[in-house]
Formats: structure tokens, C-alpha cells, sequence
């Protein structure tokens, strides 16, 4: 049974390249760290980056839910992370925790312009409802491909 508790939130902000770390490796360092940390607090979700600005959808009972989005939010490489809703959910859209490849590919361009995002992420014009939509499509996409 899922928790009574379960709620999903949409938040986006803007990369901020580090002075040390190189772009993947960055990634790569929130990568390994957040599957570890989501799993042991049963936080599953979605990050889709764009090379400047992120997505990230996640999914769990609210206490975890939120402590993960404080530590998240208090991250220094990225900034100006805005919340966009937090809403209670019955079921989750994700399963696991994901990050659509490590970066947006042009084969994700049609799913991106089926939301509105024609070229880069314009993140004043991303609210909750888009960012959900667009991180379900882009999963069922990654579900497809080989
Ligand atoms: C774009 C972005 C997404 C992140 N997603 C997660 C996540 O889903 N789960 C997580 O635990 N940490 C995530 N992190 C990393 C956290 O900000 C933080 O570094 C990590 O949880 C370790 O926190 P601690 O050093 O306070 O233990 C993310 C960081 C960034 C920049």
C-alpha cells in the first residue's frame, strides 16, 4: 500500500557551472548521490536537464518529500529554484528515480515542443501541470528506446 501521505511536487532552477567540476562530472556526482538517497527514503522521480536549466519531479510520502527538497534546494550548484506546487497524489507516475539520459538530446526535441519548449527550457513558462506532463513523456520514451 502506498502511504496516505504521498505527494508529488515540480520544481525548476538554473544550473550553475562550478569552478572545479566539469558539467558531467557534476552530474554524475548528483547522480549517484540522489539514487541512493531516494531509494533509502522511497522518493522516486524525474530530472530532465537541458545543459541550463533542470526539471525535477519527485514523488514520496511529504516528510521525505520535503526533507529531500530542502537539502535540494540549499545546493549551490544550481540556483533559483522555485517550487512550482506541491500537490497529494493516489499513485505515482514513476517508479524509480531518473534522470532522462544525462542531458536532453534532439531526439527529445518533438516531446519538449509537444509542451511548449521550442528551443531551450524557458522556465517562466514552465508550470507544474508542464513540467509533470513533459517528465511522464520523456519517461515512456526512455521506457522505448533500446
Ligand atoms: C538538480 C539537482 C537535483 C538533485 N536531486 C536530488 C535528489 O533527487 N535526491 C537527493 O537526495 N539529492 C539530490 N540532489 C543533491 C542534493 O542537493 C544534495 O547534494 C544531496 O542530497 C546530499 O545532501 P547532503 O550533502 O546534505 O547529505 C540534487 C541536486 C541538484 C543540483
Amino acid at each position: 500500500m502506498e502511504s496516505p501521505s504521498l505527494h508529488r511536487l515540480a520544481y525548476v532552477s538554473t544550473y550553475r557551472s562550478g569552478r572545479v567540476d566539469g558539467e558531467l562530472t557534476a552530474l554524475r556526482a548528483i547522480l549517484s548521490v540522489s539514487r541512493k538517497n531516494n531509494e533509502a527514503a522511497d522518493v522516486t522521480g524525474y530530472l530532465i536537464f537541458d545543459g541550463e536549466s533542470f526539471i525535477q519531479v519527485l514523488e514520496g510520502p511529504h516528510d521525505a518529500l520535503q526533507a529531500t527538497m530542502d537539502r535540494i534546494a540549499r545546493d549551490e550548484r544550481h540556483r533559483d529554484v522555485a517550487v512550482l506546487a506541491t500537490q497529494p497524489i493516489e499513485t505515482r507516475s514513476f517508479r524509480e528515480w531518473k534522470m532522462g539520459g544525462y542531458r536532453r538530446t534532439p531526439a527529445q526535441d518533438p516531446i519538449f515542443a509537444a509542451h511548449g519548449i521550442l528551443g531551450k527550457i524557458d522556465r517562466s513558462r514552465i508550470d507544474y501541470e508542464t513540467a509533470v506532463s513533459l517528465a511522464q513523456a520523456l519517461s515512456l520514451g526512455d521506457a522505448r528506446s533500446p
